[in-house]
């Protein structure tokens, strides 16, 4: 596959995976997912995690993934490469595999004293990654195996944080992000 392919494929596949955190951003507030419960004395996840920002998260991801359907014949007739298309567990699994990959970062966090919000450097940026990646491999594994090949993977890990701390950037300097992380 030609490099444009690759990064133009790595990018259409993750978009449902990338969308729900900013979603919950822009989305989140209420009901804390761990409804304040604490483990030795630390927050379970903290408020940084809550139900609306998650469901809204979800919604909006998998919607994302059957909305990048309905392009793709297009794309394909335009400018001839065939972007992978996305199967009914890969639609859900990529954003639901995100969000559980952010929240498994802040339990990681609380237990090393990291308070809401603190920098993680490379978990912050590769979490959703490893999450969405984890579960779709796990429930649409002849899909993984056909979409994430090596040059894909390579490529998503390295655009990734790149991505990630600009579009941070930008939801910071919008009002919606308390850091620019
Ligand atoms: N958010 C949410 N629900 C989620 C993820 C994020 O409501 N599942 C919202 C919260 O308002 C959160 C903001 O998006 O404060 C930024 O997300 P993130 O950086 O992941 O959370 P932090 O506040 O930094 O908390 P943590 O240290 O636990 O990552
Ligand atoms: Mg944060």
């Amino acid at each position: 596959m030609a490099v444009g392919a690759t990064i133009a494929t790595a990018v259409w596949v993750m978009l449902p995976a990338y969308v729900p955190n900013n979603t919950a951003v822009i989305a989140g507030g209420g009901h804390p997912i761990d409804g304040g419960r604490t483990w030795r004395g630390r927050r379970l996840l903290g408020d940084g995690k809550t139900w609306r920002g998650t469901m809204a998260g979800i919604i909006v991801g998998t919607g994302i993934a059957f909305g990048l359907n309905m392009l793709q014949p297009s794309i394909h007739h335009l400018i001839g490469i065939s972007l992978p298309v996305f199967t009914a567990s890969a639609a859900i699994g990529l954003p639901v595999g995100a969000m559980v990959g952010d929240m498994a970062a802040s339990f990681v966090k609380r237990r090393t004293g990291r308070e809401r919000g603190a920098p993680f450097p490379g978990v912050d940026q590769l979490d959703f990654v490893a999450g969405a990646l984890i579960l779709v491999a796990i429930i649409a594994t002849d899909w993984f195996m056909a979409t994430f090949t090596l040059p894909v993977i390579v490529t998503v890990l390295v655009l990734t944080p790149i991505l990630h701390v600009g579009t941070n950037a930008i939801g910071y300097f919008l009002g919606f992000k308390q850091e620019p992380y």
